[in-house]
């Protein structure tokens, strides 16, 4: 028995922000930003919260599957960037959309949420434990995001993905393997200082910028340029998968140049892999959902299709799903 997407939908702020943007205030350049990150613009939510940019990706997911909101028995918000430390998003989704039959529960694992949410959603639903899961990837960085600081503030965006998942009509579809990976000496390199309680909000922890993303940037590339690849290459071996069996990689988009070592990696030329870096930045646990909806959308992904997924983030997380596409129409 596997697990499978049978919906998808995404959400984006309606707000665009180029690099150009970012000239006016802070000393960079859209030629910088281009070549060192592969982002041209990204998306802004003006106001609301992450279960705001959800609910639209929700409503459409639901309706698209033709299904009551009823018959939703779990619901998943892989998040950094929650409503409230509680209760958690699932609960303002759950009351948000009205689904008076479902539990639920967030799960943090920064930009590989996604990734672990779907193992998580997969298992659940293959051991009988749930049979229709919302899965919602996102996150509004905007509310964690120093504009201020060029090291971070050019990178990131705000958005949502979400999908249902459920038992595939075939066995050979769906979710067929996974491999997932936690590392906590990644911690010192990407964090938020304070507000939890190793050291609680103060007025100290706010004039000291300590409610922010702490990146360092080279250190975090280092290892995600490594780790995204080798868990890639590691998925597609241990599945006896050649470059020309996969359809497309399903990259975490952290950085274009990330991308490319991955795919390099695998032996998968760039015409195979999914990239949305330029017009949305890295929106964290939404990156891969978005994607995985707009080649949907577009009408790129057909029954059969191989899909890498890819991801590394803060922890250090990382990890690879290979996804045999079904959406058991
Ligand atoms: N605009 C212009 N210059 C910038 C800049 C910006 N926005 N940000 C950094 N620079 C400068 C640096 O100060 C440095 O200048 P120096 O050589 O005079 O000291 C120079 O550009 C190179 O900096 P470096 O940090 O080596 O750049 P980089 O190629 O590593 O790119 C990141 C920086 C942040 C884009 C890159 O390290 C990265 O993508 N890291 C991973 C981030 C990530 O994935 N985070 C999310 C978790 S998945």
């Amino acid at each position: 028995m596997t697990a499978t997407i049978t919906s998808i939908a995404h959400y984006l702020p309606e707000e665009v922000i180029d690099n150009h943007y970012f000239e006016s205030f802070l000393d960079t350049s859209d030629e910088w930003i281009k070549t060192r990150t592969g982002i041209s613009e990204r998306r802004f939510a003006k106001d609301g919260a992450t279960s705001d940019l959800i609910v639209p990706a929700a409503e459409e997911c639901i309706r698209k599957r033709g299904i009551s909101k009823d018959e939703i028995d779990c619901v998943i918000v892989a998040t950094v960037t929650p409503d409230h430390f509680f209760p958690n998003t699932a609960a303002v989704v759950q009351h948000k959309l009205g689904l008076k039959n479902a539990w639920g529960f967030d799960i943090s694992a920064a930009c590989s949420g996604f990734v672990f949410a779907l193992a998580t959603a997969s298992s659940f639903v293959n051991s009988g434990l749930a049979k229709k899961v919302l899965l919602c990837g996102a996150d509004k960085m905007t509310s964690i995001l120093n504009i201020n600081d060029r090291n971070q503030a050019v990178l990131f965006g705000d958005g949502a993905g979400v999908c249902i998942i459920e038992k595939s009509n075939d066995d050979n579809m769906g979710v067929i393997d996974q491999i997932l990976h936690i590392d906590g000496f990644g911690g010192q390199y990407l964090h938020m200082v304070a507000g939890g309680s190793f050291k609680p909000s103060s007025h100290e922890t706010v004039d000291n910028l300590e409610h922010y993303i702490y990146q360092d940037g080279q250190n975090v590339f280092k290892n995600a340029v490594v780790g995204m690849a080798d868990v890639s290459a590691e998925i597609m071996e241990k599945n006896n998968l050649k470059s020309d069996d996969v359809a497309y990689l399903v990259p975490h988009q952290a950085n274009l140049r990330i991308i490319s070592a991955t795919a390099n990696r695998m032996g998968v030329g760039m015409d195979k892999v999914m990239v949305n870096i330029d017009k949305y930045g890295n929106t964290t646990a939404a990156t891969i959902p978005i994607c995985l909806s707009e080649w949907n959308d577009a009408g790129k992904l057909k029954k059969g299709d191989n899909l890498v997924l890819a991801s590394f983030g803060a922890g250090f997380t990382w990890g690879s799903v290979l996804l045999r596409w079904n959406l058991n129409d």
